[in-house]
């Protein structure tokens, strides 16, 4: 057991502009629940009532990320905790997390302006089976390791690294050097649980708030159906399918309708628990095929 005061990335919030090519893409490319319930638009993964919060927005960006502790006390100690440490935060009304379907919840940013939330007691919907947007081989892999991991934009590695470990008690390290002809990255991947990571900055600018989501299933077909299903329609490739010498994920990348990206994979591996780097990225593929970011 890894002792991180927060537990898991539970869920995500993300603006949209066009409502239509997100319904398709979920449900037909993805293969998540997409569930449109009085006006609220969320996707389901799991028995979760939600993973991902999804809210018409012109920016088209991610909105909020929210990192789960496991209940009261820890929600009051990571209070202390930020006061301590010098963060602001502010506590959500009831009704307000009622509406989000957590029990409680608080709201932060990151050093580099992205906003977060802290829950515990999300709304589990053990009684409505998850139902694939289409067929699916397996299932995707959430439990007590969160929805996945994402990769975020920082504003100086060090201010991200100091705020993700020290605040919410992440651990992790530079696992992958490379050397570009304008200098050198050094991604930084930080672990709270069993996940090879959760959260990952380090990988140049950005144009948006997050670099990729990355979502994993337990049956390496349904990565193959995913990428199936992005060549027929269109989809965007940024990397073709490869394995990642870190986390041994294998995985490909696509875009998503917001310009942001999916990782899309399988196999992904526990966290080292003490640090080694690489300096290839990759074991195999992940051949760059385009990229709108340039
Ligand atoms: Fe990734």
């Amino acid at each position: 057991m890894i002792n991180s005061r927060v537990t898991e990335l539970g869920y995500l919030g993300i603006g949209i502009r066009d409502v239509d090519a997100w319904r398709f893409y979920a449900n037909e490319i993805l293969g998540m629940e997409w569930v449109e319930d009085g006006g609220e638009l969320s996707l389901r993964m799991d028995y979760w009532h939600h993973r991902i919060l999804i809210q018409p927005d012109a920016d088209d960006d991610v909105l909020f990320a929210g990192f789960r502790v496991a209940g009261p006390e820890e929600f009051l100690e990571m209070q202390q905790h930020l006061k301590e440490c010098g963060i602001p935060f502010e506590v959500a009304s009831p009704a307000d997390a009622e509406k989000r379907c957590v029990l409680e919840f608080l709201r932060l940013k990151d050093p580099a302006g992205l906003p977060l939330e802290i829950f515990h007691g999300p709304l589990v919907d053990r009684h409505k089976p998850f139902r694939p947007g289409r067929g699916m081989h397996g299932k995707f892999v959430t439990g007590s390791n969160g929805l996945g991991h994402m990769i975020v934009r920082d504003a100086g590695v060090e201010d991200s690294y100091r705020f993700y470990s020290k605040v919410f008690g992440m651990r992790g390290n530079i696992e992958v050097r490379f050397d570009f002809g304008a200098g050198r990255r050094e991604p930084i991947f930080m672990h709270c649980n069993e996940r090879d990571h959760t959260v990952a900055f380090g990988a140049g600018p950005l144009p948006k708030r997050i670099h990729h989501m990355m979502v994993e299933v337990d049956n390496i077909d349904d990565v193959g159906l995913a990428y199936d299903q992005a060549r027929r329609h269109n989809v965007p490739i940024l990397f073709e399918p490869g394995r990642h010498a870190n986390d041994n994920a294998f995985s490909f990348y696509m875009q998503t309708p917001s310009g942001w990206f999916c990782e899309y994979g399988y196999g992904v591996t526990r966290p080292n628990h003490q640090s080694e780097y690489n300096v290839v990225g990759d074991i195999w593929g992940h051949q760059l095929i385009a990229n709108s970011y340039a």
